[in-house]
């Protein structure tokens, strides 16, 4: 079982609700992930999210971007900005801005070459020179398979370079989270796979790295997260369902010694036979 630990908290979802008009569509929406530390690897975090349709996901998902204020609660992510605090940075409410995100139905700029978006994702990065922009960008290409494809335009690229394009230009252009929205849905398989090696550049480039995710997957949320979620209907006291959705279900991966394993087990089978069965109960 892989050794590690838990330092500050990096994600802090307090009591979160949506309401579209009078329209509740999440609420008491509550999780906390943490920086995992891991003995002699910077390695991020990969927090899967699962749930039947309609249930809220891209709701959270924008929210957690803060590409929608929520109408309770509060969203709180690291503050890299900001001095940090006993060694760690401190949270702040979530902005527009510090997170990347992938849609489900995701625009790529059609008259931007991808070198050119990339570029243009990276120009308000004041972190980084404009020499050292050009070695990242090139470097990054190179690293996702895409340097052959630099001056071309997007209708000239295939599905899976598209969706590497738009996961890398969020990965130039933010901190270190990144939220995708259904980053599997309508690939084959061999794209499927240059995806979840896009996911393991990302984890391995940054300790407070982050990856959020949902998908329809289970198998592979189940492969690929550290940590899972299963956002649906809670059970009414008097039976039947609910109409608002929430977390009814997390499991912990890391805790169950199944977390960033080369292998498929039998734990991780069962586990994805629990997730399915909190699915269709909620
Ligand atoms: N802008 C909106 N206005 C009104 N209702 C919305 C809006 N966006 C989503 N909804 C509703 O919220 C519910 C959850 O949608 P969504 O978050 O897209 O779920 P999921 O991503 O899990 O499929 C659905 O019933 C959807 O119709
Ligand atoms: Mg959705």
């Amino acid at each position: 079982m892989p050794t590690y630990n838990q330092a500050e908290a990096i994600l802090q979802v307090q009591d979160v609700g949506v309401a579209y008009g009078d329209k509740q569509i999440i609420q008491n929406i509550n999780f906390t992930e943490k920086d995992v530390l891991r003995p002699d690897q910077v390695q991020g975090q990969t927090i899967a999210f699962v749930g039947r349709s309609g249930r809220g996901k891209s709701t959270l998902f924008r929210s957690l971007a803060g590409l929608e204020k929520p109408t309770q609660g509060t969203i709180l992510i690291s503050d890299l900005d900001a001095q940090e605090q006993e060694g760690h940075p401190p949270l702040r409410g979530v902005r527009e801005g510090d997170v990347g995100f992938v849609s489900q139905n995701y625009v790529l700029f059609r008259h931007k070459t991808i070198e050119q978006a990339m570029e243009f994702a990276m120009r308000k990065r004041e972190d980084v020179s404009e020499t050292e922009k050009g070695k990242m960008i090139t470097q990054h290409l190179k690293d996702w398979g895409l340097y052959q494809v630099k001056d071309q335009y997007p209708n000239e690229l295939s599905g899976g370079q598209r969706q590497r394009t738009a996961i890398l230009e969020q990965v130039l252009s933010s901190t270190n989270y990144i939220i995708m929205d259904e980053p599997f849905s309508g690939l084959d398989v061999g794209n499927i796979q240059n995806v979840i090696n896009a996911f393991k550049l990302i984890n391995l480039s940054h300790e407070l790295a982050t990856i959020i995710f949902c998908t329809h997957d289970i198998e592979l949320a189940v492969e690929l997260a550290d940590s899972l979620y299963v956002i649906g209907y809670p059970t009414k006291p008097g039976g039947g369902l609910d109409n608002v959705g929430t977390l009814v279900k997390h499991f912990d991966l890391k805790a169950r010694g199944i977390a960033w394993s080369d292998q498929f087990s039998r734990e991780h089978q069962l586990l994805v036979e629990e997730v399915k069965q909190a699915i269709l109960d909620s």
